[in-house]
């Protein structure tokens, strides 16, 4: 019976439709009657909703079915019969009339036509205009003024701000009833534009601010291949359309009866709309689901977190067992706007509500953060146009409704006291040394310990060296300039500025404030505290007035300030050093990069090692670790660690030897030119060991006044270090006993020669690498081994 009576539906529709896309003044459309866009997409007649008796005028896609409404007229005013009539007046307007000839619904228009005609689009689209006039711009009236619940390809969605004029998405009451239901979807002009969902007047969702990209909460769309999109913002009007890249693909964005957003996609093969996607995909949607100052995580258990330096406002939101997170949270410190409020950035979110923010398109960030320092009630601030990269958007309230994305979302600089923003670097310092210590040490130590590294203001060390300026400059490291400052207490001061943005250079700067904060010895180079400020990582040291030992050792003159009594010294220091760092230390620490430049020389000529950006953290019980990276520099590795990449205490004292025999000599083992040609500073020593001259090895700029005992020791204990195999060389305990004992020394083995020109035959594709890769003296990263 009922296929029958549909069979018959069918049968009438397919008699009794126009043909046509337009009415004229005269024609009319009868309840039964259609009219067809040219192309065949859409059609417009009478149809009642659901199981509901009721006859409403509305536009459904033709080649669909089941048919899918997506515009209806008479929304509010159904007629209950099907005696309906649609006409045209002369003046260009809709009529809508039943049986008693009264006017059920309307269209309005403030311009006049003298030849009208209603003309259903392709696009869905019911326009009145000028017969011969096809230019959309001077349309009368047109359907994609008065969204119902679906968002069409090409249709507005926004307000006009010199009409007031508004187009927005509303929900039907049910899928019986076309009214207007309680859910709406619209551009809120308040503050900065944003896209929300609401139920009456309150907000339940909000896909947030453009960002010259997408809604800040609705990221990863922009780019597909459905549709184009633009939103436009200017003084005259605000608004988002998209466009179907193919006119056929067939999507739609609806608003549902129970408040859901959704795109849908026509499937041609299935036969059926698709979702393409959701809007509101899980409690972070919720509008304000944490309350303020909190982000949101999906799928993270509880979702809600503080922001940075903030904290929960009762300890019912800090339960997690608590499903009532909307209390939020409140600052930790009082933001006390004394100038000396900062800004910490956190990335990949959704930017809270815009409902009290300020924007300028023209604005660059650096100015934004000015204005917002100078605002005690800015709140934080954000770049306008992620695409272009400019603009600046500003919060005068509470942050509110952040989501926090894994890969994709925004930066925000949300404002914090300086002592907060002093406390939360300083936290992410701990971090990294309780993540390195975590095995070592017990928890009170660690706590105890951590605290004690200071954090500099940046300001002060930007003044204590004229703003970085060149004449403050001691050099250039691979990781960046090393400055001279002085404090304004007159405290001389060394500053290392990692290169900005790049990723070694903060992993060094990692390495050195986690192993070294917390060494202490007189031959190593103090680290007076660090400075993270934005991307500026910098590490403060004591001042080395006499810059470093290859300084004099390898330069005629200055040699000769190092008699040998100093340069015993220096050996000593070195060995001292070295012991606590392999030994007495409580951490373990290989420095991997020992050299005669990283030593540097206090006024008084001391030694002290220094630059620990390679060192590493060597466990009690292991004694040879392996890398796949090999570093540290050209002449001073040892065998095992050039080729095999082991390093141990022992790649070390390998290195060490190499530097006593640099020391004794005033020669480079590097670039060592001996008297025969094909030997290195190391086979040479060890032809004159053999041949029982080893002191013609001195150099000359010594002199005669050396203490030969001492002499032949060092220069013993050098080839006991720099032998091939790490098992034959010495701990550092033994050198430093050896090195000021009494005791008769033993006998080296031939030392492991390390330079290109005997090499072993199997490692001659490093040798030609490490040819690449090595400047005299300084440090080669990037070597891989075998
Ligand atoms: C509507 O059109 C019909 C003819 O199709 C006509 O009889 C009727 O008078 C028209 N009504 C108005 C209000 O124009
Ligand atoms: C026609 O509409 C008017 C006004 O809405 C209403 O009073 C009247 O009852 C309707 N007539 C019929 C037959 O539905
Ligand atoms: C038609 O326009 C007038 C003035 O522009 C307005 O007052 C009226 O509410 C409008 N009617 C409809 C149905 O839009
Ligand atoms: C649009 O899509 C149809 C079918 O998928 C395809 O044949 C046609 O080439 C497309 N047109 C454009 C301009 O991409
Ligand atoms: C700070 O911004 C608010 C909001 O725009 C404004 O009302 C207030 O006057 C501003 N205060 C100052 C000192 O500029
Ligand atoms: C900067 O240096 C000057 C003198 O060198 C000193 O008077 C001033 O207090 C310093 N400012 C800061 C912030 O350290
Ligand atoms: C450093 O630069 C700031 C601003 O760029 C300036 O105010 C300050 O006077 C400069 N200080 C020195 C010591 O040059
Ligand atoms: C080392 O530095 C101190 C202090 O600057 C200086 O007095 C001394 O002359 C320097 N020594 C040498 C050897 O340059
Ligand atoms: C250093 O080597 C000596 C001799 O091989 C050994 O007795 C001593 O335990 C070693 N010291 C350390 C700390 O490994």
């Amino acid at each position: 019976m009922e296929i029958v009576l549909c069979l018959c539906m069918f049968f009438f529709l397919i008699i009794e439709s126009f043909t046509q896309d337009i009415i004229i003044p005269g024609q009319s459309i009868k309840d039964g009657e259609t009219l067809r866009s040219a192309g065949g997409s859409f059609e417009l007649g009478f149809f009642s909703p659901g199981s509901s008796k009721n006859r409403y005028v509305g536009i459904w896609y033709k080649k669909i079915s089941p048919g899918t409404v997506v515009w209806v007229a008479n929304r509010e005013t159904p007629i209950s019969d099907r005696s309906g009539v649609l006409n045209i007046t002369s003046q260009g307007i809709l009529t809508l009339l039943n049986s008693s000839n009264s006017l059920v619904w309307s269209s309005n228009t403030s311009k006049t036509a003298e030849s009208p005609v209603a003309q259903l689009l392709d696009s869905g689209n019911l326009v009145v205009k000028e017969r011969n006039d096809n230019n959309l711009e001077n349309v009368l009236w047109e359907s994609f003024d008065y969204p119902c619940d679906n968002l069409l390809s090409g249709m507005k969605l926004g307000r006009n701000f010199v009409t007031g004029f508004e187009r927005y998405i509303s929900s039907w009451k049910s899928t019986e009833d076309p009214a207007p239901g309680q859910y709406s979807l619209r551009i809120e002009p308040r503050g900065y534009p944003q896209l929300v969902l609401k139920k009456g007047s309150e907000i339940l969702f909000r896909a947030g601010s453009w960002n010259g990209l997408y809604f800040s909460g609705k990221p990863g769309l922009e780019q597909n291949p459905v549709y184009s999109y633009d939103f436009v913002l200017n003084n005259i009007e605000v608004y988002y359309k998209y466009e179907h890249r193919n006119s056929s693909f067939v999507s739609r964005y609806s608003l549902n009866p129970l408040g859901v957003i959704q795109r849908f996609m026509w499937n041609e093969r299935k036969n059926d709309w698709e979702i393409f996607s959701t809007a509101q995909a899980d409690q972070c949607a919720i509008y304000a689901f944490c309350g303020a100052y909190a982000t949101c995580t999906t799928n993270k258990s509880p979702p809600c977190t503080c922001l940075e330096g903030f904290v929960p406002r009762s300890t019912k939101s800090g339960d997690l067992n608590s499903v009532d997170w909307s209390d939020g949270c409140v600052r930790r410190t009082p933001s006390v706007c004394d100038g000396k409020d900062g800004f910490l950035k956190h990335t990949g979110l959704k930017l809270p509500d815009t409902s009290h923010s300020w924007a300028d398109k023209s604005i660059s960030l650096q100015e934004c953060e000015k204005i917002c320092l100078r605002n005690c009630s800015c709140t934080a601030y954000a770049n306008l146009d992620i695409l272009k990269g400019t603009g600046c958007l500003i919060w005068f309230n509470d942050l509110i409704d952040m989501t926090e994305f894994t890969e994709v979302g925004q930066d925000l600089h949300i404002r914090l006291a300086a002592s907060e923003l002093d406390r939360i670097q300083r936290l992410t310092i701990v971090v990294f040394v309780l993540y390195v210590r975590k095995k070592k040490l017990r928890k009170e130590d660690e706590k105890k310990e951590e605290m004690e590294l200071p954090m500099i203001d940046f300001a002060t060390i930007a003044n204590a060296t004229n703003n970085f300026s060149e004449n403050n400059m001691l050099g250039r490291g691979g990781f960046g300039p090393v400055y001279k400052g002085i404090l304004v207490e007159g405290q001389e001061i060394a500053i290392k500025r990692l290169s900005k943005n790049s990723g070694q250079g903060l992993e060094e700067f990692k390495n050195e404030v986690t192993l070294i904060a917390k060494l202490q010895h007189r031959n190593l180079v103090k680290l007076f505290g660090c400075c993270i400020k934005g991307e500026e990582r910098l590490l403060i040291y004591e001042y080395m007035p006499n810059k470093s030992l290859d300084y004099f050792i390898f330069d005629k003159t200055r040699s000769r300030v190092l008699d040998w009594h100093r340069r015993m010294r220096i050996v000593d220091g070195i060995a001292r050093g070295l012991l606590y760092l392999h030994h007495d230390s409580r951490l373990r620490i290989i420095h991997r990069d020992l050299k005669t430049s990283n030593i540097l020389l206090d006024n008084s000529m001391n030694p002290k090692i220094s630059d620990f950006g390679l060192a590493r953290k060597f466990c009690g019980d292991q004694t040879e670790d392996k890398t796949k990276r090999v570093v540290g520099t050209y002449g001073y590795m040892s065998p095992e660690y050039a080729f095999g990449g082991c390093f141990s205490p022992k790649s070390d004292v390998f290195s060490f030897g190499v530097l006593v025999l640099e020391i004794v000599t005033g020669k480079r083992n590097r670039g060592f030119s001996g008297p025969d040609q094909d030997q290195t500073l190391l086979g040479h020593a060890w032809k004159l060991w053999m041949e029982e001259r080893p002191l013609e090895l001195v150099d000359n700029a010594i002199g005669d006044s050396y203490n030969v005992a001492e002499v032949l020791r060092c220069i013993n204990v050098a080839l006991l270090c720099v032998q091939q195999r790490p098992e034959d060389r010495p701990n550092m305990s033994l050198v430093v006993l050896m090195l000021c004992g009494e005791s008769t020394l033993p006998h080296p083995k031939q030392p492991g020669f390390f330079l290109e020109r005997n090499l072993p035959p199997a490692a001659d594709s490093a040798s030609s690498k490490q040819e690449l890769y090595s400047l005299d003296g300084s440090t080669i990263t990037a070597l891989e081994p075998r």
